[in-house]
């Protein structure tokens, strides 16, 4: 399978290398990214995003700054530097710090080794990390492919799919193991303003996988349900909290409030590493704010009056009391039921 984004061997350790996704989907490009500056601007400006795509961005970010450091007196520490420098890229998606750890446990563990050696076994443990994102892309849509009647529409928002991972998906994951296994199944998919996720990326991938794709603007979802025109709403994830409670892309939660009221399922599909085990509810998490200039401007062209207040959350919380299921590479969960995959 084709990787959003993976790490290059080379004979001087390599380079990160991934879809640019600023372009899609008129232009299909691969960029090449070789230093950590780069990395972390490639988060911020989302040239890589999505939860578990971004995760391996900053697994990548820290090889770069291995590389970086080979001849600095403190190899450790600036390692770690670098490693909080990338984390701060983008606050919402806990994957980023829970990519990030993984990697600074194999240097803390190996940080009398050789230099050389210690950068090939964070390359090493990128690449599992890359690989093991597909096997439980996989899994996830297995379970959560249990749950799509025969037939189904699907609404999803944004885009949880191949592009936001390294490959698969998660809620994109979930529609193709169903894809599998009855092609009648349809997908609403929310443009998801202001980056339009589901209508460049979301869009891009399920037509090409010849998936039966209507696109709707955001506002349209209730309008459908109503209409009994969707049957089901499957979602990604970037922080779920101990409690169930989800963050995902601005406007999952009116969708959420919408599919309550219209009684259809709720399920938010996400790897166990996008839990975060450190908070009891969502309202810890951290929503990141962007420049309101995703708001304001199309195709380089104002769209409001010059001067209007704006302001750029991009992404909400739904509440877990919204959420039918999660669906884990564990199995599917009640919301209130996720935090026993810590206790195990
Ligand atoms: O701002 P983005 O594009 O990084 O936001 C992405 C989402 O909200 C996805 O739904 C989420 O990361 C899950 S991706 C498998």
């Amino acid at each position: 399978m084709e990787k959003t984004i993976e790490w290059i061997k080379t004979n001087n350790f390599g380079y990160s290398k991934m879809i640019d996704q600023t372009l899609l989907p008129y232009i299909y490009k691969k960029i090449s990214i070789n230093s950590s500056k780069d990395m972390y601007s490639a988060i911020k400006t989302m040239i890589v995003r999505g939860a578990p795509a971004i995760g391996i961005a900053g697994a990548h970010g820290v090889v770069l700054g291995a590389i970086e450091s080979l001849n600095c007196d403190n190899f450790v520490d600036n390692i770690k530097q670098i490693a909080q420098y990338i984390n701060s890229s983008r606050p919402t998606a806990v994957n980023l710090n829970w990519a990030i750890t993984e990697q600074l446990k194999v240097l803390e563990k190996n940080k009398n080794e050789d230099r050389r050696k210690i950068i090939e076994l964070l390359i090493d443990n990128a690449i599992r990390l890359e690989n093991e994102d597909i096997e439980i892309n996989k899994k996830i849509g297995e379970f959560g492919s249990s749950i799509i009647p025969k037939g189904a529409a699907i609404l999803t928002h944004c885009n949880a799919g191949a592009l936001a991972t390294v490959g698969w998906g998660t809620a994109l994951g979930v529609v193709r193991s169903a894809y599998e296994k009855d092609k009648t199944i349809k997908v609403f998919a929310d443009e998801t303003r202001p980056r339009g996720q589901g209508a460049r990326l979301t869009t891009y991938e399920l037509t090409k996988d010849g998936i039966d794709t209507t696109l709707i603007t955001d506002a349209m979802g209730a309008y459908f349900m109503r209409k009994k025109m969707i049957d089901v709403v499957v979602v990604g994830a970037d922080r779920i909290a101990l409690n169930g409670d989800t963050a995902n892309k601005i406007g999952t939660y009116m969708v959420a409030i919408a599919a309550k009221y219209h009684n259809i399922p709720f399920y938010v599909a996400a790897p166990k590493s996008t839990i975060d085990s450190s908070i009891k509810t969502g309202n810890e998490i951290v929503i990141e704010l962007r420049d309101e200039k995703e708001v304001s401007v199309i195709n380089d062209k104002p769209i409001c009056a010059n001067g209007v207040n704006i302001i750029n959350p991009s992404f909400d919380m739904t509440p877990s009391a919204l959420i039918t299921g999660i669906i884990t590479e564990y199995g599917i969960f009640k919301p209130d039921e996720i935090h026993k995959l810590f206790t195990k």
